[in-house]
């Protein structure tokens, strides 16, 4: 812990130091006095032909540009079946820029459907770790996968003990649900108005995903298998919804300035391919991907066009203020037209929700007043449904949605919609825990056990640190919760305190 705060302390004074001139040299072979691959390797956004291959020059990480000289440096990179790379299969080279901190993103292509590989980077002198990758299935095969899910991993809240179990875990893919970073700096996640600790320009989240990105369980994670990530609010702003940040004194063309900060780095430091934007503060990040016929991931983005939540941010008595209206929006009109239209037109045997924010409404109080989580989908209760409708209509009993953000572990039977008690189980949603976040956890929330009974599509809860792990076959999906017990010292093992079934086209959760 004392390393944490010690380097937290460091990203914040490097922040302030100011910026190097570029020069726009390009340079063939630099020289690095420094490992310039000191943030590690990472693939994502896997297609039957090729993926997303990422690193970034930082040899001095928490200095100005990362340590790099300000001129454009060759990085070349390799394919290969085998792990000493006696075998390249596709090779070619990448110039960095510093406008994006000499991030790389190779879109490499032409490889089989449904194989391992391996990949490095080369700069100069230096050669990058190794990287595993894999392409996904041809389309219409219908192989098995086997997929991690994370979120949340507050840097000083804890060690990433639950990185270090999922890199060995045998997984196809990982998906992120955010929370990535957190943009404030301290050992409580939850703790507000210490906005003279936030980080605003593209500088500070450079140096910020430095700071997270050194860790070395965090890197072998990643370079384990390829990843889907999405971005919740903490790459940003706490709570932010759209254009309105937490402080209620930032104006929107201040939020726009820090999302664009947000935004960019977010791309410059994960394995992504989505489409440049004219501003970064308006990059789209949705988008599908496709395990052969077996699954489509839909990942989704509930924080850039949501309105702003009603009657604050916390959880809230109900019917409150602007709550209820049908013109309120989570995920914005055009992202809910593309999902709606999309599960129509999908031929895909089961349909993946990778998302932030809770579905299920959770009820915090016993007896009849009904309190709600305004910055989950429950505090925009009419958007929620239209999207419940339509997986009822298009994807009823194969739809799974993964969720993050709660620092807990939850297990709902999604319905057709929760404005009425009496509608059908038509869905299944998995809530991964934290993997740092909110410190060591405990066995349930305060309250949980109470208000269980007015809360029966909720069929498990448990609030330790931890991952899942998902099991895919045409016939059934099973979730592993995976735990630890604390993350405030090293060395927890792993365990597996629920595993969940679902048979597809049949309602409802089973407990193995
Ligand atoms: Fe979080």
């Amino acid at each position: 812990m004392e390393r944490r705060r010690f380097l937290s302390d460091i990203a914040r004074y490097a922040a302030l130091c100011s910026v190097v001139p570029n020069d726009w040299r390009v340079v063939a072979r630099p020289r690095y006095v420094d490992d310039p691959f000191a943030l590690g390797v990472a693939s994502g956004d896997p297609t039957s032909t090729g993926a997303v291959l990422w690193t970034r020059l930082a040899p001095k990480p928490f200095e100005p540009e990362g340590g790099m000289p300000g001129q454009r440096p060759i990085v070349d990179w390799e394919v290969a079946d085998d792990e000493a790379f006696t075998r390249i299969v596709r090779r070619g080279r990448y110039t960095a820029a510093p406008e994006l901190a000499y991030s790389v993103h190779v879109e490499v292509e032409g490889l089989a459907a449904d194989r391992w590989y391996f990949y490095r980077f080369r700069a100069g002198d230096a050669v990058s770790p190794v990287g595993r990758v894999r392409t996904t299935p041809a389309a219409g095969a219908m192989n098995p996968l086997r997929f991690g899910v994370a979120s949340c991993q507050h840097y000083e809240a804890g060690l990433y003990t639950a990185l270090d179990h999922l890199s060995r875990e045998r997984c196809d893919l990982v998906t992120h649900l955010g929370d990535y970073i957190y943009e404030r700096s301290g050992t409580d996640g939850n703790v507000r108005r210490h906005h003279g600790l936030e980080i605003r320009t593209v500088e500070d989240y450079r140096t910020r995903y430095s700071q997270y990105k050194l860790d070395p369980a965090l890197q072998a994670a990643h370079a384990m298998c390829p990843w889907l990530v999405t971005w919740d609010d903490h790459e940003v702003d706490n709570n932010y919804a759209g254009e309105f940040g937490e402080n209620e004194m930032e104006s929107a063309e201040q939020m726009r300035a820090r999302r664009a900060a947000g935004y960019q780095a977010w791309w410059e430091h994960q394995p992504v391919r989505v489409p440049r934007a004219r501003s970064w503060a308006d990059l789209t990040i949705r988008r599908s991907t496709d395990w052969g016929a077996l699954a489509r991931f839909w990942m989704l983005d509930t924080r850039q066009y949501r309105d702003d939540q009603a009657c604050g941010d916390g959880t809230k008595a109900v019917p409150c203020g602007d709550w209820a209206n049908p013109s309120r929006t989570i995920l914005g009109a055009q992202q809910e037209q593309w999902l709606g239209d999309g599960l129509g037109a999908s031929r895909a045997h089961w349909q993946v929700l990778g998302q932030q924010v809770p579905i299920a409404p959770y009820d915090s109080v016993p007896g009849p007043e009904t309190r709600l989580y305004m910055d989950g989908w429950s505090g925009y209760p009419a958007n929620r449904d239209r999207v419940l409708a339509q997986i009822a209509t298009k994807a009823r009993n194969r739809t799974v949605v993964l969720t993050g953000d709660v620092h807990s572990n939850w297990v709902n039977e999604l319905h057709a919609g929760f404005d009425r008690p009496d509608r059908e189980t038509i869905a299944a949603e998995f809530v991964g825990t934290s993997i740092a976040s909110g410190g060591d956890g405990e066995a349930m929330w305060r309250g949980a056990a109470e208000v269980m009974p007015e809360n029966p599509h909720v069929k498990w809860h448990s609030a330790r640190r931890g991952y899942m792990v998902c099991d895919v076959r045409p016939d059934v999906w099973t979730t592993e919760y995976r735990e630890v017990a604390y993350v405030t010292r090293p060395g927890a093992p792993v365990t597996t305190p629920a595993t969940f079934r679902v048979e597809h086209g049949k309602p409802g959760i089973t407990r193995v």
